[in-house]
């Protein structure tokens, strides 16, 4: 299974480079190391050069008194554009890395202790091992049921902080099937070190096989009946959401609609702007007064304490799958064939 390119690229002491970011987060890496080498290399000629030079005793000048300005001038300015080089190089590469394409699978992901569970867009559940297909981007949306956590794949160069009480994004494109070592990167309690997976990538034809048999209860694999975004409108339904945010022109008027909402850019009454993200959504079920948009008067009830981690993913998956213009209920990854 493994190509040439599971080999380590520059240095033997890499993982496999198995994840679009691998060569770019190598590449960086070995530069800082390869550049930290040769300051420390000069720092150290200069050492052992001065100190014999100016030994008691020797007969070298010690008084010169004269000063190059061009030479300070160059090494003032030479490393002052390296070193800002390489901030907006390793700048550049974390937005890349912390901006997922809109196209993106999203897979949900919940850090306990000391378990990953793993739920694909169909509903599809699994602990401490993640399916996933080769050359695709996929999402992460991630959240913790109790303590910080931190999800870690060496293999694909992504480490990412798993909070409480918020969500986290990040993402991955694989480029070589196989199976790669995941692990809590975030010290965690007693089971911290056992706190690991592993992530399969599959070609695209095996992961649709794959899915197709967790469908149809072959591969050892929970399936819910529901995928999260209905299990979400079925508790939208439950906590009677409808009153107020009516979806599809039925109903509400009291709040705002939740049509087309992920992702957009919601004007508050204070006068500022934000994007309705998911931590945005998160905090106007559960702390409702925080922000109030533009127009709707703030009379909405705290849900703190009526909905879990769970319950508020699947909350966000059925508001993400809202899209008044399509009208489709859920972005299946299974439609891509
Ligand atoms: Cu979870 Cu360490």
């Amino acid at each position: 299974m493994k190509g040439l390119l599971g080999v380590a690229w520059i240095f033997p002491l890499s993982p496999p480079q198995a994840s679009t970011f691998s060569k770019k987060v190598d590449l960086l890496f070995y530069t800082l190391t390869l550049g930290s080498l040769i300051l420390l290399f000069c720092v150290f000629f200069y050492i052992f050069y001065f100190s014999t030079k100016y030994r008691r005793g020797s007969r070298a000048d010690r008084k010169q008194e004269h000063t190059h300005l061009l030479l300070e001038v160059i090494w003032i300015v030479i490393p002052f554009f390296m070193f800002v080089g390489v901030f907006l190089w390793s700048a550049q590469l974390y937005m890349s890395m912390n901006l997922p394409p809109s196209n993106a699978m999203n897979i949900y992901v919940a850090g306990k202790q000391w378990m990953w569970k793993f739920q694909h867009a169909d509903g599809t559940r699994e602990m401490n091992e993640l399916h996933v297909p080769v050359d695709l981007p996929i999402r992460l949306t991630m959240t913790s049921e109790d303590v910080i956590h931190s999800l870690y794949i060496p293999a694909f160069r992504i480490k990412h902080d798993v909070l409480p009480e918020r969500f986290e994004t990040t993402w991955f494109q694989a480029t070589q099937p196989g199976e790669y070592p995941l692990f809590c990167a975030e010290y965690c309690g007693t089971n911290h070190s056992g706190m690991e997976g592993r992530v399969i990538v599959l070609t695209q034809e095996a992961y649709a096989e794959w899915t197709k048999n967790t469908q149809l209860g072959i591969a050892p694999i929970a399936k819910d009946e529901k995928n999260p975004a209905n299990s979400g409108r079925a508790l939208y339904e439950k906590l009677a959401c409808q009153t107020c945010h009516g979806v599809n022109g039925s109903g509400g008027g009291v709040g705002p609609k939740l049509e087309n909402l992920m992702g957009s850019k919601v004007d508050l009454a204070d006068g500022s702007r934000v994007i309705a993200d998911e931590n945005y959504i998160r905090e106007s079920i559960l702390k409702p007064n925080a922000k109030i948009v533009q127009g709707y008067p703030a009379v909405m009830p705290t849900f703190q304490g009526q909905v879990n981690d769970e319950e508020l993913l699947s909350l966000l998956s059925y508001i993400q799958s809202l899209r008044s213009v399509s009208g489709s209920e859920t972005q299946a990854p299974s439609e891509n064939e």
